[in-house]
């Protein structure tokens, strides 16, 4: 979910509005605001998008104000529909919250405020908070803001809230564990919000709350930080942002999935910028550099994450085996979390995400790390929680990325976890010097290559209009290129909802070729480098049943054109580096898909880019 707010002197609705729009990535199963004249508060919801409560505003409210919070919702507890949309009020309807996050032991603190009398309209957690927290106000005869910290002592769960009181018209009180809240501070105005997007041509200044804080923002006056367990008061950090408003808007581009496929060359050339310094033959990051000890005495890496980061992870278990000769494991942070897996003080644990906030991965690593492993973060979003939460880190340089769907994040991903590889393997020696300088003059042609792949898009369009009422894809890779074919798989299914399934090429012959027949497009990557004849041999058992097969092959290829179907050419680079080239044409085959079905590509149904619920 996304949380906006704005106290200041400003017409708040517009702030907050825009702030909406803005956050809409992180859910957009239905929206509300709550305005504040001083007098009077105007709320209103609705199930469906921003745009759809924009329309509902303008028949039911009024909208001056210089309060406001709004709130995007990706439905936990309820269905999204008109009640369970955000804000909602307390029983005396003086107080209206947001939230962000789930509160587990909802059901008792419900029963409880039943039996003292209280009602409830919706079926959320959080119309819960807000009673608990009026509740706890009349009972202790306390303000808001001690209110708020004694009914969050009795939460479990993950939040991140804003609330305000009709009693108090100059002040909003925000609270954060587990999910994030950003404080934006202007000129005698606050915003607040779930990132610094919303704010970022107020201001460039913010306060990124920790968890189990607690801030009382006030109308001209300083924040108070608090811890929420103790009340101790927090000398808030003041960070300077250095987002811009170009990076967040679509730059005459239909949709941000497209405008960030086409950053790609950027992204990764800011991925590498100043850390791979090819003439001088060093690969220089901080992180690894003063942990390299860890690094080299590891006896296995560990990866852990979630969705497409997950598949980078995949990636980098062969690159990193390959050229480091550490063993590598790679897991979905939900199942390592659970599984009371074995991690001992001689892993190194590498957490992967975009956004830095995928409530799974963090619980990974705070499990890891109370296992006493050193854990490194690879995210994109700077100062986010999982930044934070790891003992050290690497991030991509990717800029913001909107789109739900994810496509400049993973390939700058791959960049960074590379990039990491080839430093251990040079310190370990496990790769001649030659390799490695092979590697890095090759890696610094990759920006080039990849804005070359990128002119296959209008054939790669064409491929789409043919296969675009498929029911069913395959995608098949070997060897690095495998994790690189389940991406392509889930990128279809996310945004044209197609059912898709990525496999080993070689597996392919122990199930999915039972579903190949003439309907079936099979999209296989087939690159000159690695196992080759073999991909070959599968193309055939393809072609023999019928299926319809899109290769993306490397520049020049014969043999592959006369069996396939359709193929996407890629330039020549090494095997190891491939999978940054061969995932462009699948993220462009799968956006364009999307696009001819009418899919919402930059927020497809039942997703969200950022998934703090477990
Ligand atoms: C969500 C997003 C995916 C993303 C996954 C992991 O499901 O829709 O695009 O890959 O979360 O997110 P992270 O931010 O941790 O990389």
């Amino acid at each position: 979910c996304g949380i906006v707010g704005y106290i200041g002197h400003r017409e708040a609705y517009p702030v907050v509005l825009k702030g909406l729009k803005r956050l809409e990535y992180r859910g957009y199963d239905s929206a509300g605001v709550a305005i504040y004249d001083g007098k009077n508060i105007k709320l209103s919801k609705t199930k469906g998008k921003v745009a759809d409560l924009e329309d509902r505003v303008k028949n039911e409210i009024s909208v001056d104000g210089s309060l406001a919070i709004g709130h995007t919702r990706w439905a936990t507890h309820g269905e999204p529909n008109d009640v369970n949309s955000h804000p909602h009020y307390s029983n005396s309807g003086e107080l209206v919250i947001i939230h962000n996050g789930i509160i587990e032991n909802y059901e008792p603190l419900k029963q409880e405020l039943i039996n003292r009398g209280y009602t409830f309209q919706s079926d959320t957690d959080t119309e819960v908070l807000v009673n608990l927290i009026e509740d706890v106000k009349k009972n202790e005869n306390v303000k808001l803001g001690k209110a708020v910290q004694i009914a969050l002592n009795q939460v479990v769960g993950a939040y991140a809230i804003a609330v305000f009181d009709k009693n108090k018209p100059d002040e909003i009180v925000v609270a954060r564990l587990g999910s994030p809240l950003v404080i934006g501070i202007g000129d005698e105005e606050f915003f607040i919000a779930s990132d610094a997007t919303p704010f970022i041509e107020y201001t460039n200044n913010a306060i990124y709350l920790e968890d189990e804080e607690m801030a009382i923002v006030r109308r001209g006056k300083k924040v108070k930080v608090r811890k929420i367990k103790d009340d101790s008061l927090v000398d808030p950090y003041v960070q300077e942002l250095q987002l811009n408003l170009e990076q967040i808007e679509k730059g005459g581009y239909d949709h941000f999935m497209l405008k960030e496929i086409y950053e790609q060359p950027r992204a990764i050339l800011d991925t590498f910028r100043g850390r791979m310094l090819s003439n001088e033959g060093i690969i220089r990051m901080a992180g690894v550099d003063d942990n390299i000890e860890k690094f080299l005495n590891a006896q296995r890496i560990l990866i852990v994450a979630c969705g497409t980061s997950w598949h980078a992870g995949l990636v980098a278990e062969y690159v990193f085996e390959n050229l480091t000769r550490t063993p590598v494991e790679v897991e979905y942070a939900s199942e390592f979390r659970y599984r009371n897996p074995i991690i001992t003080e001689k892993d190194v644990v590498i957490a992967i995400s975009q956004s830095g906030e995928t409530a799974d991965t963090l619980a990974a690593i705070k499990l890891a790390k109370s296992k006493g492993a050193f854990v490194f973060g690879v995210c994109n979003v700077v100062g986010s929680s999982i930044s934070r939460e790891t003992n050290a880190g690497a991030y991509t340089h990717a800029g913001p990325e909107i789109g739900v769907a994810s496509t400049k994040a993973f390939t700058t991903q791959i960049t960074v976890l590379t990039l990491i590889a080839l430093k251990l393997a040079q310190k370990k020696g496990t790769i001649s010097t030659s390799e490695f300088h092979g590697y890095l003059t090759e890696m610094s042609a990759i920006p080039a290559k990849v804005e070359k792949t990128l002119e296959s898009d209008e054939h790669v369009k064409t491929i789409s209009s043919i296969y675009k009422d498929a029911t069913n894809f395959l995608y098949l890779g070997r060897g690095y290129n495998f994790p690189v074919a389940l991406e392509g798989a889930l990128k279809l299914k996310e945004i044209s909802y197609i059912h898709a399934e990525g496999y080993p090429a070689a597996e392919m012959k122990h199930g999915p070729i039972a579903l190949i027949d003439e309907q079936m497009p099979v999209v296989v990557i087939a690159t000159r480098k690695g196992h080759y004849e073999k991909v070959v041999s599968n193309i055939q058992e393809i072609k023999s049943r019928k299926g319809k097969i899109i290769a993306v092959v490397m520049q020049g290829d014969t043999s592959i054109k006369k069996i396939a179907d359709y193929v996407i050419e890629i330039p020549e680079t090494l095997e190891l580096l491939t999978p940054l080239l061969t995932t462009i044409p699948l993220q462009l085959l799968s956006y364009y898909i999307a696009v001819m079905r009418n899919c919402n590509v930059d927020q497809p149904r039942n997703l969200a880019k950022s998934v703090t619920v477990e």
